[in-house]
């Protein structure tokens, strides 16, 4: 096997052919068997080893690098973009100590109490969507449930109105782009822009709104830390829910429609899931393995490193692709096999190390409600054309544009 190989491959990667994104396992099939530690055409380093990516992700001699990735992907100049600059705020692309400030401010509305705490609200929306739709006979999933579920979940922690809520109901295409290895387009950075300054807008007047009428909500407690002390700066409260929000239900939507687009491709998969003998945190886990949201995740070496035998110097931006680690056979058997019923899943869905998702639990448990009630509520729902779906053209979150079905 040969270990580094970085250009005789080079042919085979491209992240942004659209059969590569409609399918990505046999690129990273090819990758894993023949060059696991690989240099792609534009310069990042790509690991597709399990052993590796689980490496990448908690090893300290390897960090985010933001500044200097941004630089490399838009030039100095462009740090000061608002998409940027909002994103270069947040705990998912800093390092200690900052990261550990930010994240720590928030983590107590995600153990499981709190999670778990949430449990009949979140059955009860599932419960509306689907009384919304079921006179119809019909609905895009993605639209109609997968989208707005964790949109009303994440409002609802984020002390949301509810009458506020429609604007937020129209999924993006272009967000989620930014933390792609490849540099949006120049109207790409345009359009996220936009929404940034946009959403940023919405935000400040929340938190008007939070200061002088508290609720029991993350915003509230958030803008209270922020009056309390040097804790968060103004800039660091907006762009924290801004990822709050975001990761909170974009990569939760593409579970939900990934996860029923492998069932309906799996007939036997979807009956055992209908008769409702399974163990619910397996089979939720075995959907994230099969055909994660969270397809990569993103380092910068702060020292040379070596992975499978290949020496990566310091100051490289790596990246380990979750969805290969899900797949690969050293780990899982019949990797490429949907099935519900394995246990001990090690999978990278969620990354590791100190990023690793600070929403897991809520997904998991949004997941499981979801695909409930859908079996619950519509055991005769059947997807409209399973081979013809079309996918969101990004690398890094993997989900569809629609998934349309009837009963
Ligand atoms: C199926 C759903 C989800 C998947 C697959 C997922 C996946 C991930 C992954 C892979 C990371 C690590 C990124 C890295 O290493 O750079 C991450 C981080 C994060 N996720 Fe999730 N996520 C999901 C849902 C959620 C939800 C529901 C929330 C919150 C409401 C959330 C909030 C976050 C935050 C705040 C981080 C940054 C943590 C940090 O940098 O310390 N995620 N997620």
């Amino acid at each position: 096997m040969n270990t580094a190989a970085p250009s005789a491959h080079a042919g085979l990667f491209n992240p942004s052919d659209p059969a590569f994104i409609a399918n990505p396992y046999p690129i990273y099939q090819l990758l894993r068997d023949n060059a696991p530690v690989f240099r792609t055409p534009v310069g990042f380093w790509f690991l597709t080893r399990h052993e590796d990516v689980n490496a990448l992700v908690k090893d300290r001699r390897l960090g985010k690098g933001f500044a200097e990735r941004m630089t490399r992907q838009y030039g100095a100049d462009h740090l000061q973009e608002p998409a940027i600059r909002s994103l270069g705020l947040t705990m998912l692309v800093q390092d200690p100590p900052v990261h550990s400030r930010l994240r720590g401010l928030v983590t107590k509305a995600f153990t499981t109490k709190a999670i778990e705490s949430l449990r009949q609200r979140i059955e009860a929306l599932a419960n509306d969507l689907i009384d919304a739709v079921i006179d119809a006979g019909e609905m895009d999933i993605i639209r109609d449930f997968a989208h707005k579920l964790p949109v009303h979940v994440i409002c609802d922690m984020l002390g949301i109105p509810e009458d506020h809520r429609g604007r937020f109901m129209q999924s993006s295409q272009v967000a989620g782009r930014l933390i792609d290895p490849a540099p949006l387009t120049p109207q790409e950075l345009v359009i996220a822009n936009e929404r940034t300054q946009l959403s940023e807008t919405y935000f400040n007047s929340l938190f008007e709104h939070r200061r002088t009428d508290p609720g029991d909500d993350l915003t509230s407690h958030l803008v209270q830390a922020e009056e309390a002390g040097d804790n968060l700066s103004d800039e660091e409260l907006t762009a924290n829910i801004l990822l709050l929000f975001s990761a909170g239900h974009e990569t939760t939507a593409n579970l939900i429609g990934n996860g029923l687009l492998a069932l309906h491709r799996h007939p036997d998969q979807l009956a055992l899931m209908k008769s409702g003998q399974l163990n619910w945190g397996d089979a939720i886990e075995e959907l994230l393995r099969f055909d994660s949201s969270v397809q990569l995740t993103s380092r910068t070496s702060f020292e040379p490193i070596e992975f499978s035998g290949v020496t990566i110097a310091a100051g490289e931006q790596i990246v380990g692709s979750l969805g290969a680690a899900n797949r690969d056979p050293a780990v899982y058997a019949d990797p490429h096999r949907l099935d519900l019923t394995r246990s001990g899943i090690r999978a990278l869905s969620f990354g590791g190390g100190i990023h690793i998702c600070l929403g897991a639990r809520l997904a998991r448990l949004e997941g499981e409600i979801a695909f409930k009630t859908l079996m619950k509520r519509l055991p005769g729902l059947q997807l409209t054309d399973i081979d013809q779906v079309q996918w969101r053209q990004t690398f890094t979150l993997r989900g569809l544009t629609e998934l349309h079905a009837t009963w």
